[in-house]
């Protein structure tokens, strides 16, 4: 957590209430909160910043669903960047799609360099995180990537100090972003769509924290055309990972207020830029 990220973040339960850091905070050399409280001025609730990372769910939040429960494993928090995430759009696009060719496109369609609030919804790692802040270039503003999951938290946290980013992690649900309604410059959403839980609810919620020039940059899987294809997700299916045809998909996220402005299919990889 880095001071400036309290010149956005909001109570998760009154979105337009600044949450504020109270006294006794313990600082890291380079700024970063390593542990503190901060509070809602509406409504008194206090949240704990812990290792770093800000909590806004607390100790009785669960995952719903079988997918989502492995994201909060530590052994998947540590493996997704090191051993699937660089490899993944390669193996389910059929086609090379790595880090070089998806990041630049990332980056391209938020615009960073366009400063202000940056937003990596479900970040899983902070790989979106660290490409828009990557990109950024000293411009104001700043990155926060939300995740309902402490381990990824963790490891987000880590892989950006390694690389000298200042990035504000807080623990939340995509479904209620600590952000002010049409705050963020730019919103991503990686990979998590699929399996986010109620899926109209988070775009609705991408929806309102965009600013009126902001733009949603997601990256997302749709149904599968193959039989093998349509067989695996049939399969995921079961543990709560969700595979809309694009249509279908292109008419949520329009029923969200989304409006698509561009879009790539790379086999059952799907980017989108969308705008309010
Ligand atoms: C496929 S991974 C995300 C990948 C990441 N964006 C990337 O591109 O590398 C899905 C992530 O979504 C998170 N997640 C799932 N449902 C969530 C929710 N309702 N709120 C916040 N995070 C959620 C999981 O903890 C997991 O880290």
């Amino acid at each position: 957590m880095y001071p400036e990220a309290f010149d956005y973040l909001t109570c998760p339960r009154h979105p337009e209430a600044r949450l504020a850091l109270e006294a006794g905070a313990r600082y890291a050399v380079d700024g970063a909160i390593l542990r503190g409280r901060v509070r809602c001025p509406t409504c008194g609730a206090r949240y704990r910043i812990a290792a770093g990372i800000l909590d806004l769910l607390g100790p009785l939040a669960l995952p719903d669903s079988p997918a989502q429960l492995t994201n909060y494993l530590p052994l998947t928090a540590w493996g997704y960047e090191r051993i699937w995430r660089p490899r993944a759009l390669t193996l389910l696009s059929g086609e090379p799609l790595g880090y070089d060719r998806e990041l630049p496109l990332v980056a391209g369609l938020l615009a960073p360099g366009r400063g202000g609030l940056f937003v990596d919804a479900a970040c899983s790692n902070g790989l979106y995180a660290r490409a828009i802040e990557r990109a950024r270039g000293g411009i104001p503003g700043h990155t926060i990537g939300v995740d309902h999951a402490r381990p990824m938290l963790r490891q987000a946290r880590a892989f950006a100090r390694a690389q000298g980013l200042r990035i504000s992690y807080v623990r939340a649900k995509a479904q209620s972003l600590p952000v002010a309604a049409g705050s963020a410059a730019g919103v991503a959403m990686g990979g998590s769509l699929n399996e986010i839980g109620d899926a109209d609810a988070a775009l609705r919620e991408l929806r309102r924290a965009l600013a009126p020039d902001g733009r949603c940059m997601m990256m997302g899987l749709v149904g599968a055309r193959g039989e093998l294809g349509r067989t695996l997700q049939g399969a995921l299916a079961a543990g709560g990972v969700g595979f809309w045809p694009l249509s279908e998909l292109n008419r949520r996220m329009a029923a969200a207020g989304l409006r698509l402005r561009a879009q790539w299919r790379y086999g059952v990889v799907v980017f989108s830029l969308l705008v309010v």
